[in-house]
Order: C-alpha cells, then sequence, then structure tokens
C-alpha cells in the first residue's frame, strides 16, 4: 500500500540518520528494509538532523521519541518529549498541526500545547493533536499499513481543522476500511495506556491461572484454547509462560500507575500493582524450577539459555524475560550460556558478563538443563535428539510452553513447562 505523503524523517542522532540514508535500518523489523529502499528510491522519504528544515518543509509534524520509565520510579520520563517541542516550536514560523504518537500520561498533550503555542512564532496557528501507535514489534509494517484502527485525539474547541487534516492524511487507509475514531485528547492518550494495560492484565491472569494449574495437575496450555473460543474472551494473549517484557507493557503500565495514583483513580493502580507483581513473579518462578530441575542449587551448575529478545522476531531486549532469568541464574552460581537468533549484539551490550555461543548446540553442549526462555520458530523445531546428544543431562524447561512435550520426553528428556 502507498501512502503518498512526501516524508522528512528527523533525529538528533547523527548515526542513525546517516544509515537510514543509506537505506539501513538500524534495528531488526522484519520487512522494514524494502519499505525503507522502496521510498527512499521514489525520492519520497528523506532524514536529516536539522529541526529548522523540519520546520520548514513539513505540514504535519509526528513525534514519536521514546518515554522511557524514569530511573527509580514509576512515572513516565518525558524528557525527549520536551526536548522536541522545545527545539521545534520556537522555529514554527507557519501554520501547523503536531501530532503526538508516544505513549504519554493522560494530561501530557495539553501541556504540550501550552507550551507550544507560547513559543511557536506562528501561535495559535500550531495546534496538537494525538494520534497513539499500536504498533507491535515484529509487525511493525503490517500494523502501520493496516493497522486495527486509527484514534485521533484533538481539541474539538478548535474548529475542527486538525480533524480534517488528520482525515485527509489517512484517506487512503480509511478507504481501505480502517475505522477512524475521533475523541478528545483525553481521551486517545488514555486509549494507548488502557490498551497496553489490558494486554498486561490478560497475560497476567493467564500466568496466575497457570500456577493454579501447576498446583493441580492442569494444562494451561490447554485451558487457553478452550478460553479463546468463547469470543468475548479470545485466544490472543493467552499465552503463559515467562510473561511480558519489553520497552512497552512494563513500563507503560508502571506509567499509568503513577498516574492514576496522581489523580487520585486508586483502583487502576491496584489493579495493575498485581498484574506487575504476577509478572515479575513469573522470573523467579523459572529460576526456582531451575534451581529444583538441577538438584537443589545451581553453584557451578552449566546452563544453557535459549532466546534473550523480549519476544520472537525482534532483536530488542529491554526489560528482557530472558536476559533476566539468565542474569538470575549467574547470580546464582550458575555458568550460563546464551544463544539467540537475532539479539545477541544488544544483549552482549546490556549483560556484558554472560557468556554468548554462535548456535543452539554450542550454547547446550555440557548444559545440566536447556532453557527456552524466547520462542522463536527455530527453537520450537529443535531436534531433541540432535540436543540431546551434547547436554549433560536431558532437562528442558520450556518457558513459554513452545515446545511438543510429548516429542521431547519421548526421546528422554525430562521436560518442564509452566502450568503445564
Ligand atoms: C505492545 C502492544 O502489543 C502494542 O499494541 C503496542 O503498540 C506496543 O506494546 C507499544 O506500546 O508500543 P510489543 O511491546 O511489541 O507491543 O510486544 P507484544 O507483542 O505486546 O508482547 C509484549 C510481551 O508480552 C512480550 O514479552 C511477549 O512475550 C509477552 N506475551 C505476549 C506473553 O507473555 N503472552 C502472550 O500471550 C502475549
Amino acid at each position: 500500500m502507498q501512502l503518498g505523503h512526501d516524508v522528512l524523517g528527523v533525529d538528533i542522532d547523527a548515526g542513525k540518520i546517516a544509515k537510514l540514508t543509506a537505506g539501513e535500518v538500524p534495528f531488526f523489523e522484519p520487512g522494514l528494509d524494502e519499505v525503507l529502499r522502496r521510498n527512499l528510491d521514489s525520492g519520497r522519504l528523506r532524514f536529516t538532523t536539522s529541526y529548522a528544515e523540519a520546520a520548514d518543509f513539513a505540514d504535519l509534524h509526528f513525534i514519536g521519541v521514546g518515554t522511557p520509565q524514569k530511573s527509580g520510579e514509576f512515572a513516565a520520563d518525558l524528557s525527549q518529549l520536551h526536548a522536541v517541542v522545545d527545539a521545534l516550536a520556537p522555529i514554527l514560523a507557519r501554520p501547523a498541526l503536531i501530532v503526538g504518537k508516544s505513549t504519554v500520561p493522560v494530561g501530557t498533550a495539553e501541556q504540550l500545547a501550552e507550551r507550544t503555542r507560547s513559543a511557536a512564532p506562528a501561535g495559535d496557528d500550531v495546534e496538537v493533536a494525538w494520534n497513539p501507535e499500536f504498533l507491535r514489534e515484529g509487525y511493525a509494517v503490517r500494523d502501520t499499513l493496516t493497522p486495527d484502527r486509527l484514534v485521533v485525539g484533538v481539541d474539538r474547541n478548535r474548529g475542527g481543522r486538525a480533524e480534517a487534516t488528520l482525515l485527509d492524511f489517512y484517506a487512503c487507509q480509511i478507504a481501505e476500511g480502517v475505522p477512524f475514531l475521533v475523541t478528545n485528547i483525553a481521551t486517545a492518550e488514555l486509549v494507548k495506556a488502557a490498551a497496553n494495560a489490558f494486554l498486561a492484565t490478560k497475560i497476567s491472569f493467564i500466568n496466575a491461572v497457570a500456577e493454579v494449574c501447576d498446583a493441580s495437575g492442569a494444562d494451561v496450555v490447554e485451558l487457553a484454547d478452550a478460553l479463546g473460543y468463547d469470543a468475548r474472551i479470545g485466544r490472543r494473549f493467552l499465552n503463559a509462560g515467562l510473561g511480558f517484557g519489553g520497552g512497552c507493557l512494563p513500563k507503560d503500565i508502571r506509567a499509568f500507575m503513577a498516574r492514576a495514583g496522581e489523580l487520585g483513580a486508586n483502583d487502576v493502580l491496584h489493579l495493575l500493582r498485581e498484574v506487575d507483581g504476577i509478572n515479575m513473579r513469573r522470573r523467579s518462578t523459572m529460576v526456582e524450577m531451575t534451581r529444583e530441575a538441577c538438584g537443589g542449587s545451581l553453584l557451578g551448575t552449566r546452563i544453557a539459555v535459549l532466546g534473550a529478545a523480549f519476544k520472537p522476531d525482534s532483536d530488542d531486549v529491554r526489560d528482557s524475560p530472558a536476559l533476566n532469568v539468565a542474569g538470575q541464574l549467574q547470580l546464582q552460581g550458575a555458568a550460563v550460556t546464551v544463544f539467540d537468533p537475532k539479539a545477541m549484539e544488544n544483549s552482549r551490550r546490556l549483560f556484558p558478563t554472560l557468556v554468548y555461543a554462535a548456535d543452539v548446540l554450542e550454547a547446550c553442549k555440557g548444559a545440566e538443563a536447556v532453557l527456552v526462555l524466547t520462542e522463536w520458530q527455530e527453537f520450537r523445531e529443535l531436534d531433541p535428539e540432535e540436543i540431546g546428544a551434547v547436554v549433560r543431562a536431558r532437562t528442558v524447561l520450556d518457558g513459554r510452553n513452545c515446545l511438543d512435550a510429548q516429542r521431547w520426553r519421548s526421546r528422554g528428556w525430562r521436560y518442564h513447562g509452566m502450568g503445564r
């Protein structure tokens, strides 16, 4: 699908801009390199480090900078967002629409709008709208071109110009049937926080049930399949295991808790505190399971960890449950060797003290337990016989319930899933 816009990408990181200009995507995202090259070749996409060039060029400014967790607290760190607005607003000399895509605490856009209006030479002709981003890593291209819905938050007291501009901007997708929802700005900000909080809650719900499955001999995978047939529940995001990580769900539920607390809406705070707690306990449960599988102590044991990315089809290791578990095992005295198909470089940077292998077999050599902690397709397809030939003990812990338990057991492996 061609959306037909002329786009100028801006970043303060000159290295990133150089790579993008050369047609190189600076991270792993399936299909993005092809989209990048096609648009560079057409001359409709360029990159720059210059805000002045952007202010001069664009009618619409999309801001998609990160809003990470503040260090030592739950709230979101909005400094990157403020930096963009403070650099851009004072040089906006002509009418423009600033559209926030970053995930922010409700109320942020209103503050930014005031900040922008007072700093911009174009004054009241600069408007702010919010258009949250719902794409998933690994599916970024598909989710961008054919999203489930478009949500646009506008200031309804300003005559409808922002709504009309965004209707026009998304005309191709709307014509293809993508729902286009217009709300006030606070609602649009909150839709995103609530969506991620709901997804996180769904995962922690099934993980809490997985604990009951473990205690009662039930199988959480079969249970989730059966639940999922109820259209009101749905099967997606009911995969029990190590829980959620990454640069979004964990920090977004914490920022939502912090903001809800500020607003005195304490029920969300209490609910999400449990969601977060259940999620973090999955990691220690896996460490505990490994310790038990190794006879009660990890000291001096050799453990293979397959998977480092926070989920498959990504090289992102931010708040990765897999690396968190690997780190905890190492702290308890295990020699841990990690392999991931795409995330090795990022893992090495973040966890330089772990040992990294060139492939699965090297990681598993001499291991007393093999842990599958990210469900890459190539791990699902592993041959238990081939791995069995290099390990010291045929013990596999499946942190993502992604292996065929019967197949592994039939080759003499002790198989442990989470909740099955
Ligand atoms: C998430 C949301 O799904 C997107 O809609 C949102 O736009 C994005 O955050 C964001 O805020 O930018 P993403 O972080 O790419 O997307 O990853 P998810 O696919 O949501 O997975 C998050 C974590 O949940 C992963 O660690 C995954 O392994 C885990 N997960 C997912 C489960 O443990 N069980 C499941 O059933 C599904």
